[in-house]
Parts: structure tokens; sequence; C-alpha cells
């Protein structure tokens, strides 16, 4: 009888399938569907400081009626709203703890250095498993070098791994001037685990009314592949635990990444577009997969086709399409 448990973060799931950082995960209810329809583990929605700081200035606007606020007055403004926030927040992470028996994963993107300590203290005390760390510097400002840019990511994790006992995850993007170097440094740096690659909202034109308009929220099934290409690459490399994200839609992409090493994968664009039920579909295809295959477990196929143990390790690194290609025809 296969088993599909596996180790990520120091935590022991009963199977690879996180449910991802969403809309999905922020509230009790879906929280306690999707454990019933059987994820591996769940990371709660982010908590953002800058929305709490957005709430903050609404209600400033409301309160003085006009347009803008000098930020000083915030300093007259009492904490409440933005301790509401929080409140709510860690009540969630308490409410699931008692609720579910599944990994909680909380996650935060702040923007003080205070707020980095100060939520991850708290988080820590509601109960939860571990932290996510959803942090990402758009390298937008052309006086900053990567080197620059990268230490932000370096600090804020030293930062919180300093003030907590919870394992930490760093959800990273793949746009660095060298990923294996930030990766390998992360690592030094004794993160828990990496997942790769968090997808961002990014911008559209709209050619009628020429306005710029929200792109595609969720993936496609085909986005998977630069996710697989860096955990093929990294995941003998280095130490920490390795959750794959973005395009991961159906089983077989779920076992790519498990063979390319990773000791996870986080869905959520697939489960907003076929509900919690299909997790239980894909656990049972990994199942009849792995009966097949003759694997009793995910350690027996974990990292077997990572790039140093793959037949063709050069194709993890091949970005051109050179000669294979050249009589590439479309019918
Ligand atoms: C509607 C929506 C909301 C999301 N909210 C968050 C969030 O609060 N924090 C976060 O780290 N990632 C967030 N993500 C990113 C997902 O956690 C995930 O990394 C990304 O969507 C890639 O996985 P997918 O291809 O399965 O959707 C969100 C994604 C979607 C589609």
């Amino acid at each position: 009888m296969p088993t599909l448990t596996t180790n990520y973060l120091g935590l022991e799931l009963k199977n690879p399938i996180i449910v991802a950082s969403s809309g999905l995960t922020d509230s009790i209810e879906k929280i306690k569907e999707l454990e019933a329809n059987g994820a591996g583990a769940i990371v709660l929605k982010s908590l953002f400081e800058e929305e709490i700081v957005m709430e903050m200035e609404e209600q400033m606007h409301a309160m003085t009626n006009r347009p803008y606020v000098y930020p000083e007055t915030f300093d007259y403004m009492e904490e409440e709203p933005h301790e509401d926030i929080l409140r709510k927040y860690l009540r969630l992470i308490e409410d699931a703890k008692a609720a579910v028996s599944i990994p909680i994963i909380a996650s935060i993107n702040c923007v003080s250095a205070q707020k980095w300590i100060y939520f991850s203290q708290e988080i820590e005390k509601a109960g939860a498993d571990a932290l996510e760390i959803n942090l990402f510097v758009l390298p937008t400002d052309m006086h900053r070098t990567g080197d620059e840019n990268e230490h932000i990511y370096f600090d804020v994790l030293t930062t919180v791994k300093k003030q907590i006992a919870l394992p930490v995850a760093l959800k990273i993007s793949p746009y660095h001037s060298n990923l294996a170097n930030v990766i390998k440094r992360l690592d030094d740096m004794k993160v828990d685990g990496i997942v790769m690659f968090n997808r961002f909202y990014s911008p559209d034109i709209n050619i009628d009314t020429l306005n710029v308009t929200s792109g595609q929220v969720l993936s496609n099934s085909d986005d998977y592949k630069n996710s697989l290409r860096w955990v093929g690459i990294m995941s003998d490399r280095i130490n920490c635990s390795l959750a794959g994200t973005t395009g991961i839609h159906t089983s077989e992409s779920i076992i790519k990444q498990i063979l390319a090493g990773a000791d996870a994968v986080q869905l959520a664009s697939v489960l907003y577009k076929n509900g919690p039920g299909y997790i239980d579909i894909l656990t049972k295809e990994i199942y009849s997969w792995m009966e097949e295959h003759g694997f009793e477990s995910i350690q027996d196929f974990k990292g077997k086709i990572c790039q140093s143990k793959s037949n063709d390790p050069a194709a993890y690194e091949r970005v051109q399409f050179m000669k294979n290609f050249r009589n590439f025809i479309m019918h």
C-alpha cells in the first residue's frame, strides 16, 4: 500500500498537496472543507501590512473628509484598527488549529522592519505550525543594484528567524540576477523552506479603451515548467525543503515536481477552477501512478530525475532552441 506522506519544513504532511495562500484559505469554513477533501496542509491568505495601512488611511479620509492625509496625522491615530486586522488573523490561526489536524502555515507581507518582527511573534504565539514569508521587490529602481535588492530578502529572513522558533519558508520570485546564488545563500542562512515561484498580479492593456487593465489572475496548466526547471536544478544542492508552485494543475505535474526533487506543491488556480473536491481526485491519481510504478512512498521517487541524476542534465539548463528545433514544423 503506497503512502503519500512527505516532510515539509520539518512537518509531517499526509500528502504533498498544500493549498497555496489565497482567498481559498481565508476562513475557517473553507479550511475545514479543504481538509475534508484531503489537503496535506494550508497556507493562510497573507496578512499584508500595507492593507492595514490603507484601511487606516480610508478611515482617516472618512473622518477628515480630505483627499490627502498627512503622514504625521497617523501619529495621533490609535493603533486600534491596525490591531483589529491582526487580531482577526490570529483568531483565524487559533480557530484553524482547533478545527483541523493538518498543518496551518501563516503568511505575512510587511513593509516595516518592526512589523516583520511583531507579526511573526504574534503568529507564533497564536499556534501556527510555520510561517511563510511573502516578499517581493519589483526591481524597478535603476539606482539600486541586484545585490542591494537581494539583501532585503536576506535581512528579513534573518530578522524573522531570530525572533521565532517556528519553521520559516520564503516564497520567492524567479527574478534575481543570479537565482542559484540567492537560493544557496538563503539555504546557508538556514531558511527552512523555499517556495518557488510566486505568481504576481500583472498589468495588461486594453487596445480598445487604451487603458491599463488587470492581467489574467489564474495560471495556465503549462506554467509549471519554470518552477520545474529550478526545483530540478537546485533540489540536491541545498538542504532546505522545497515546494513547487505556479501552474501545477494536474497529478502529472505534481509527480513531475516530486521527481525533480520537490517535497510538496502549492496549488491555487486549479482549485479556484475546480473546487476543493479536486484535491481528492489528484491524490487518488498520484496513488494509482505510484502503484503502477511500484513506488511505496514519496521518498522512493523524490528527486529521482533532478538535474544531477537525470539522463540529460544539460536539458535542465538548455534555454536556446538550437539544432534540435531546426526542423520544427507546426501542423
Ligand atoms: C486570487 C489569488 C490570491 C492570492 N493571494 C495570495 C496571497 O495573499 N499571498 C501569497 O503569497 N500568494 C497569493 N497568491 C499566489 C498563490 O499563493 C500561488 O502562489 C500562485 O497563484 C501560483 O499558484 P497557481 O498557479 O496554482 O495559482 C494568490 C493567488 C491568487 C490566484
